[in-house]
């Protein structure tokens, strides 16, 4: 059956997709009520024993920016390996870096906007200037053998600036893995985006990044990032990334709430047939741990459907 906007349902969906567990680093930076480090490793453990094997732990960055993730180090001390399981950190620059490695992590991700605007705000640079600081973090990574993730934000519009070129997404990403990143994580930041604008931005960047190397990372402030991510499995995307119990938001984009909840992505990819590795009821378990110690229930509509389930 051939869609509306011409892709084909079921045609390129993948067998299997690999989650990329973002709730402790995309999550937690935009929490109010403050969560400890014990808190932050036990959650890390319980996504873990929930079957996830890449979980973004924690940010390198201005504490005075994000207070949120300061204890990143103490997390990834605490943490000490988990077998099977990889634990990225987001690095902003060089200075990042080199905390990130000190404090033992085996991967790191970078990040730029696809908007001018957003790239100021988030990063205090342009564009330009954030693509020439990733040379040398590039470079000292591939020193310490430490593979990189990247992600551009705002691919389908940003709070600052509103429509975001299709054309500047590409180029970022391109820069991106030019510079070495393995795969690149399209951000809708704001959680904007709908089905066919998802899908037109990835199959755009599929243009000069295997699709194999392209994310999806959507945040869910509009309640469309299921639809978007069906749409961009339609394409061909094995890669997405969650947030457990919808946690957060993004701290430089106004009333941007969190990604789209792990829970829901499990549910839709269960519901397809589609491979994930993770298993619902100890991801629930998780949801309700870090949901108690930020005393919220979680946000995702399939962990209030299974834990209202459960309590009955
Ligand atoms: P700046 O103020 O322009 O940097 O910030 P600077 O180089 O002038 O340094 C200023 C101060 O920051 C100095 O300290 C530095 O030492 C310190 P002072 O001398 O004033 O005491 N500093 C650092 N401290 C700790 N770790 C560092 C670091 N670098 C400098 N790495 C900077 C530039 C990038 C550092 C700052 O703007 C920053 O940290 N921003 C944080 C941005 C951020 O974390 N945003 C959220 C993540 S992005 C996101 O969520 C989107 C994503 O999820 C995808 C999507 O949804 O689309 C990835
Ligand atoms: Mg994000």
């Amino acid at each position: 059956m051939v869609g509306v906007s011409g892709y084909q349902l079921g045609g390129a969906r993948p067998s299997t997709v690999r989650l990329v567990e973002v709730g402790p680093r995309d999550g937690l930076q935009n929490e109010a009520t403050p969560v400890t480090t014990a808190d932050k490793v036990a959650l890390i453990r319980a996504l873990a024993a929930a079957g996830l094997t890449t979980i973004e732990a924690g940010a390198f960055v201005s504490p005075k920016w994000v207070p949120q993730m300061a204890d990143s180090s103490a997390v990834l001390t605490a943490l000490g390996s988990l077998p099977g399981v990889r634990l990225p950190v987001l690095v902003p620059n060089l200075q990042g870096l080199e905390a990130a490695l000190a404090a033992g992590a085996g991967e790191v991700a970078v990040f730029a906007a696809a908007s001018e605007a957003f790239s100021q705000r988030n990063i205090n640079c342009s564009i330009e200037e954030s693509l020439a600081r990733f040379a040398p973090v590039m470079a000292r990574a591939a020193a310490a053998g430490v593979p990189v993730r990247g992600y551009v934000s705002c691919v389908l519009g940003c709070p600052y600036q509103g429509e975001v070129p299709v054309a500047s997404v590409v180029r970022v990403a391109e820069a991106l893995m030019a510079a070495g990143c393995y795969e690149v994580s399209l951000g809708d930041t704001i959680g904007v985006g709908t089905p066919d604008k998802a899908a037109a931005v990835v199959r755009a960047v599929a243009g000069s990044v295997p699709i194999h190397q392209i994310a999806a990372h959507f945040h869910d402030t509009y309640g469309q990032a299921i639809a978007n991510l069906l749409a961009v499995l339609e394409v061909g995307v094995q890669v997405i990334d969650a947030s457990v119990a919808g946690l957060g938001g993004c701290p430089y984009a106004k009333g941007a709430t969190g990604n789209v909840a792990t829970e829901d992505v499990v549910y839709l990819l269960d519901g397809l047939g589609v491979s994930t590795g993770v298993q619902m009821d100890p991801l629930l378990d998780a949801a309700q741990l870090i949901s108690a110690a930020l005393g919220r229930p979680p946000v995702g509509r399939v962990a209030r459907a299974l834990l209202a389930k459960r309590a009955a």
